[in-house]
């Protein structure tokens, strides 16, 4: 039997944030769903979260993940934390405690602890820079003795750098055993689950501090300092999990990954470009510098040239936006199209060959085959209250600075005259246009400036 325990109840006062700490995000995702991904790999056999800060805050972002909810009424530290999921384990299940903000961990991590046979096996990693974590003190023949918190430590403590990550394995029936024994007299006024390594050596048992050799996934996050250094690691993974996956990264540092990425082969990643949500990007896609992608599938060969922002848009073959064009939700491209500069599109489908190439708005619109909409073409589709559709047939023309009030449908082949406000149908193959004709005022003259002295 494998129990968990996440301890997630904490106010996390050092962020300064009116969300709990461990729904502070990284990578876009909080860190307590990072940390129950790692957990889920183990297929524990049930899973405790120790909520109290913004509570429901945390039950509505684990909304659908396999776990059980515990409340700790008052935070009065990890071991008290602890102790309020105990009662539900079977003694003889082995229990892994978790902080809920160390988001990096890995599966494998984990069960590397797991494998130990000690009564009680801690996690522990030597730290560059130790301040702020309780430290493994072992006696002269390397057994561990104690956990010492940062606050508790003596200026000889302080200086050791193998610290404890946090995450702990033992038997539930010795859990309860140790935390009946923790006290809170330290600098902190709390009951530590530190505290239970001094107690278990103290009885006895067999301690093991297992020393992971990738320190970058223990660490834990209290400030936005932290927060901001495990960022950097989750980019760095993200970075190199599309390199892998046959991404170029032009400036690698500054690509930004809130999400998941599939990536093909010869992809290019221009610098300055974030990707967020669930992106799928073809072979041989290039993402010009300064993109913004959200939610976005974009097929072989599809080319954003630089500063486009993209939210849920779908190519389905091989197309040319941009530069400095947005497109919005419900966007379907299909190969041979091009968006130019300053579009924007929104629920709308351009068949192959069609051509946006400046200053357009088109919503709510379907576009025929290599269709030409001319630079100022406007669809006009929200009549103050409802949303209506514009239809565009294969070889249309639409002349610059058009403006077609929706509902209507341009026929295919037809062409339509700059400058026009388009209300009614326009029949296929035929020129419609609406406006006013030229004309010359003969014998015109321009006023002239009054003389000043008169
Ligand atoms: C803790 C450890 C420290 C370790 C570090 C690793 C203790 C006493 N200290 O310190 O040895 O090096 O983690 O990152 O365990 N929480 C509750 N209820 C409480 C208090 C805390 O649920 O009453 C939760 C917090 O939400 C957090 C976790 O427990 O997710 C750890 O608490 P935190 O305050 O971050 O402990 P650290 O000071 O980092
Ligand atoms: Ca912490």
């Amino acid at each position: 039997m494998l129990d968990i325990i996440i301890l997630a109840a904490g106010d996390g006062k050092r962020m300064k944030s009116s969300r709990p700490k461990v729904l502070q995000p990284v990578g876009g995702r909080p860190m307590l769903d990072h940390l129950l991904d790692a957990v889920e790999g183990l297929q524990p056999d049930r899973s405790q979260v120790v909520i109290g800060a913004g509570a429901e805050m945390v039950r509505q972002a684990l909304a659908g993940r396999a776990v059980e909810f515990v409340t700790q009424e008052q935070r009065l530290g990890t071991g008290h934390a602890a102790m309020q999921a105990l009662p539900k384990i079977d003694p003889q299940s082995r229990v892994l405690i978790l902080p809920g903000d160390m988001p990096l961990i890995r599966t494998e991590t984990l069960q590397h602890l797991l494998a130990s046979e000690a009564d009680l096996a801690v996690l522990s990693f030597i730290a560059d820079d130790p301040d702020g974590y309780g430290r493994v003190v072992r006696a002269a023949d390397g057994a561990v003795s104690a956990i010492v918190e940062h606050k508790d430590a003596s200026r000889e403590q302080r200086a050791i750098h193998e610290v404890n990550s946090g995450v702990m394995c033992a038997r539930a029936g010795a859990w309860s055993d140790w935390l009946n024994r923790v006290g809170a007299d330290n600098a902190q006024g709390e009951y530590y689950l530190t505290d239970c390594i001094g107690i278990a050596t103290a009885a006895g048992q067999r301690v093991a501090a297992v020393v992971a050799d990738d320190p970058e996934q223990l660490r834990g996050a209290n400030d936005r300092e932290q927060l901001a250094e495990l960022e950097q690691v989750h980019q760095a993974r993200s970075r190199r999990s599309i390199m892998a996956q046959g991404a170029t990264l032009a400036d690698p540092s500054s690509v930004h990954i809130c999400g998941s990425v599939q990536c093909g082969r010869d992809v290019w990643i221009g610098p300055g470009v974030m990707l967020a949500g669930n992106i799928t990007l073809g072979d041989d896609v290039s993402i010009g510098p300064g993109c913004v992608l959200t939610d976005c599938d974009l097929a072989a060969g599809t080319r954003l040239e630089p500063y486009c922002v993209l939210d849920g848009v779908r190519t389905i073959g091989a197309c040319t936006i941009g530069p400095f064009a947005r497109l919005r939700p419900g966007t379907e491209l299909s190969s041979g199209v091009k968006i130019g500069n300053f579009v924007e599109i929104k629920n709308a489908r351009f068949a192959p060959g069609a051509k946006a190439s400046h200053l357009t708005y088109v919503g709510d619109a379907e576009i025929g085959e290599r269709a030409n909409l001319g630079a100022g073409t406007i669809t006009c589709n929200y009549d103050g209250a409802n949303k209506h559709r514009t239809r565009i047939g294969a070889d249309a023309f639409v002349g610059s600075n058009t403006a077609l009030v929706a509902p209507v449908t341009i026929g295919e082949g037809a062409t339509i005259g700059a400058g026009s406000v388009v209300t009614h149908a326009a029949p296929k193959g035929q020129l419609t246009l609406s406006r006013a004709r030229q004309k010359t005022v003969e014998g015109w003259q321009r006023p002239r400036k009054r003389d000043s002295n008169v």
